[in-house]
C-alpha cells in the first residue's frame, strides 16, 4: 500500500550561499530519501524554502545598504539555481516571506494562545546602547553558563548543544560591533514549554527505539536533566511576521517560531498550487503519515522539542482558525535524522573565511552526480566527517569511474557491437548466472532497508558492493574471450550482466539521478525514472516570489528487479562519468582560505 511520506528539509538562511556542509547535512539526504520513496510508489511531499526573516538577513542588509527583501531574494534565486543543477527535487521550495506563510504562522500563534500555551511576561533582553536597539539573541555572544564554552551564542551553545536563557550568558558582547550590550526590560509572548513537558517527553519516548542517539540526547536528555521552561517567541524587530494581537505593533514572531511552521505552510501553499486546497492534510492530519525532518545537528532542539510542542499545542484550534472543514490532530515528527557536521580538509567550514566548497562554484567545474556520490559516501550520519579533495579525486576515479561507470560502459558497448543493440537470448542459465541475479535482486531489500532507515552511506556502499560483484562475475566469465568460439555462452553472460546493470541503475538512482537517467535511456526505456523540476512566479500581497516545483514522473514503482528480456532493443552507450586529473587536488586546495 502506498504511504504518505513528508520530507521536511531545513530552510536555508537567505543571507549566504550554500556550501557542501549544508548539502551533506540536510538537503541532499532529503532528496535521496524522497527519490527512493517515489520509486517505491509512495506519495512523497518534499518541502522547504528560504528562511528570509530574522537578524541574519537584517544584519547583512544593513552592511550592504540594501533592503532585507532584496538580500533574501538574491540568495533565494541562487538556491533555486543550485537545486536544479544538483537535482534536489523539492515538490515546493518557497520562502517564509509569503502571504500564505504569514497567515499560517499567525493562525498557529493564535491557536496556541487560545489553547492556553502562551503567556505574556516581561523579560530582560540585550540592548545595544551603541546602536540604540534590541539585539537578537544570535548576535550576542559570550560564555556558556552550562559548559563554559567562550564562543556561545546567547540562545544556544554549539559546544554542549543546549538551548540557553540569553539573559544568563556570561561576558556578553555584540557580534555586530563588539560593544558590550546591556539588559533592558521588554514584554514578550512565551511558549509555555513547561506546561507541555510531559506531553513532549512522552512523544520523544515513543521514538526512543529508533531515533539517532545524538538527537535523543539533545532532546529527551535535556528534558530529563534540566526540564523545559517557557521561551519567548516574539521579538522587538520590524522585519518579520507581525504578532497578530492588538497593541503589539512593532513586534514580530521570533524567526525560529515561524520558520519551523514553514513545513506546514509550504505544504499548504503546494496544495493550493495543485488546485487541491486540502491535499496537505494527507501528510499532516492522517495518523499513519510519516514525517521526517532533515536537518543539521545545530537545529535539533527546534525540531525535536519546539516544533512538536507547537503542533501538539495548536491541536483543536488551528483547523478552526484556519477555516478548515474537518478537524483532526497534527501528526508529530516520525523521525528527525539530524546529521553531524562536515569539516573541510581537517578544519571547520567557514563561509566568511572562504574555507568552504560552494555548491554553485563546484558545479561550474564538475558534474552533479560525483558531488552527490562523494557527499553521500562521507555523509556525517553518526559523527563529524571531513571533505578531502584527495579523497574526492580517488572516489571519483576508483569507484564511480572504475567500478560502476566502466562496468556499464564495457558491457553495453560490447553488447551493442556484437548483438546489434538487442539483448541476447541467454538460453539455459548456469548456477553462477542465477546466483549473481539473485544477489543483485536481494539488493532491493538490503539497499531499501538502509534507505528507509536513512542510513544513506551504508545504502550507497551496499549498491557499490553489488557493482563489484558484477565485475567479479564478468572477470570470471570473460565474455570478451568466450565470444571467440562460443557466442551463445558470451551472450548468456552479457544477458545476465545487462540485467544486473539494469537493476543496479535503480538502486543507484536516488544517489546518482542524472547518470542513471541517462543509462535508463541507453537501456532503451522511453519513460523516465524521475519527473522534472520547474520554477513559477507568484504574486501575492507581499509582492512577487519565485518558487521551485517538481512534476513527478508518470510511471512509478521502478523499485524492483530488472524486467529486461531477450530481444529488447537498446542504444549505443556513452561514458557516464569523467576521469579527473590528479592536478585538481592541488588546484582546489589552493583556492581555500
Ligand atoms: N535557517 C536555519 C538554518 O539554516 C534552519 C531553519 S530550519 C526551519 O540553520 F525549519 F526552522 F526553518
Ligand atoms: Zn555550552
Amino acid at each position: 500500500m502506498s504511504e504518505f511520506v513528508l520530507a521536511a528539509v531545513a530552510w536555508p538562511y537567505g543571507n549566504a550561499e550554500i556550501h557542501a556542509g549544508n548539502l551533506a547535512g540536510a538537503y541532499l539526504p532529503a532528496d535521496i530519501f524522497a527519490r527512493y520513496h517515489r520509486l517505491k510508489g509512495n506519495q512523497v511531499l518534499m518541502v522547504s524554502g528560504t528562511d528570509s526573516h530574522g537578524t541574519p538577513i537584517t544584519v547583512r542588509a544593513e552592511a550592504e545598504k540594501m533592503t532585507p527583501e532584496s538580500v533574501y531574494q538574491r540568495f533565494h534565486h541562487s538556491f533555486l539555481e543550485l537545486f536544479q543543477k544538483l537535482g534536489l527535487t523539492y515538490d515546493l521550495f518557497t520562502s517564509t516571506h509569503t502571504e500564505n506563510h504569514f497567515k499560517v504562522s499567525q493562525a498557529m500563534f493564535t491557536a496556541l494562545l487560545q489553547n492556553g500555551f502562551m503567556y505574556k511576561d516581561k523579560q530582560f533582553q540585550w540592548f545595544s546602547p551603541a546602536q540604540g536597539r534590541f539585539l537578537p539573541d544570535r548576535y550576542v555572544e559570550g560564555t556558556c553558563y552550562i559548559c563554559g564554552f567562550n564562543n556561545a551564542r546567547s540562545d544556544q551553545c554549539d559546544q554542549c548543544g543546549n538551548l540557553l536563557d540569553p539573559a544568563l550568558l556570561k561576558e556578553p558582547r555584540s557580534k555586530i560591533d563588539g560593544s558590550t550590550p546591556e539588559l533592558r526590560e521588554t514584554e514578550h509572548f512565551f511558549l509555555d514549554l513547561g506546561e507541555m513537558e510531559g506531553q513532549i517527553e512522552a512523544f520523544l519516548k515513543s521514538r526512543e527505539s529508533y531515533w539517532r542517539p545524538n538527537v535523543l540526547r539533545q532532546s529527551l536528555g535535556q528534558i530529563q536533566s534540566e526540564g523545559l521552561r517557557g521561551r519567548p517567541i516574539t521579538r522587538d524587530l520590524d522585519w518579520g511576521i507581525p504578532v497578530p494581537v492588538e497593541g503589539w505593533e512593532g513586534k514580530c514572531l521570533y524567526v525560529w517560531f515561524e520558520a519551523v511552521i514553514g513545513y506546514l505552510s509550504a505544504s499548504i501553499e503546494w496544495s493550493n498550487l495543485q488546485g487541491k486546497s486540502d491535499a496537505w492534510r494527507s501528510w499532516w492530519k492522517h495518523a499513519d503519515a510519516k514525517t521526517l525532518y532533515f536537518i543539521g545537528k545545530d537545529n535539533i532542539p527546534f525540531h525535536a522539542i519546539i516544533w512538536p510542542a507547537e503542533l501538539a499545542g495548536a491541536d483543536g484550534k488551528f483547523d478552526e482558525i484556519f477555516g478548515c472543514k474537518e478537524k483532526a490532530e497534527f501528526v508529530l515528527p516520525y523521525d528527525v535524522p539530524a546529521n553531524e557536521f562536515l569539516n573541510l580538509e581537517g578544519k571547520k567550514i567557514s563561509g566568511s573565511r572562504n574555507w568552504a566548497v560552494w555548491g554553485l562554484d563546484f558545479l561550474s567545474r564538475y558534474d552533479p552526480d560525483p558531488l552527490r556520490y562523494y557527499l553521500t559516501s562521507i555523509m556525517p550520519e553518526t559523527r563529524d566527517a571531513d571533505w578531502d579533495w584527495g579523497e574526492f579525486y580517488h572516489r571519483n576515479n576508483d569507484e564511480l569511474v572504475a567500478t560502476w561507470g566502466n562496468l556499464v560502459n564495457r558491457v553495453l558497448s560490447f553488447a551493442y557491437k556484437n548483438w546489434e543493440g538487442v539483448v541476447p537470448d541467454p538460453g539455459i542459465l548456469a548456477a553462477e548466472d542465477q546466483a549473481l541475479l539473485d544477489q543483485v535482486e536481494k539488493g532491493f531489500e538490503t539497499v531499501g532497508k538502509e534507505l528507509e532507515a536513512v542510513r544513506l552511506r551504508s545504502a550507497l556502499g551496499e549498491a557499490m558492493r553489488l557493482a563489484s560483484e558484477v565485475n567479479k562475475y564478468l572477470d570470471t566469465s570473460a565474455p570478451w574471450f568466450t565470444i571467440k568460439n562460443d557466442k551463445a555462452q558470451a551472450g548468456r553472460t552479457i544477458y545476465i550482466a545487462m540485467k544486473a546493470i539494469d537493476s543496479l541503475k535503480v538502486l543507484f538512482s536516488p544517489f546518482l539521478p542524472f547518470t542513471c537517467e541517462k543509462l535508463h535511456t541507453y537501456l532503451g526505456y522511453s519513460e523516465p525514472l524521475f519527473g522534472e523540476q520547474y520554477t513559477q512566479n507568484i504574486n501575492d500581497a507581499l509582492g512577487e516570489h519565485t518558487v521551485l516545483l517538481y512534476n513527478p514522473a508518470k510511471a512509478t514503482g521502478h523499485w524492483q528487479p530488472s524486467q529486461l528480456a531477450a530481444g529488447h532493443q537498446f542504444k549505443e552507450p556513452q561514458p557516464l562519468f569523467k576521469k579527473l586529473d590528479e592536478s585538481i587536488v592541488q588546484a582546489e586546495r589552493s583556492k581555500l582560505g
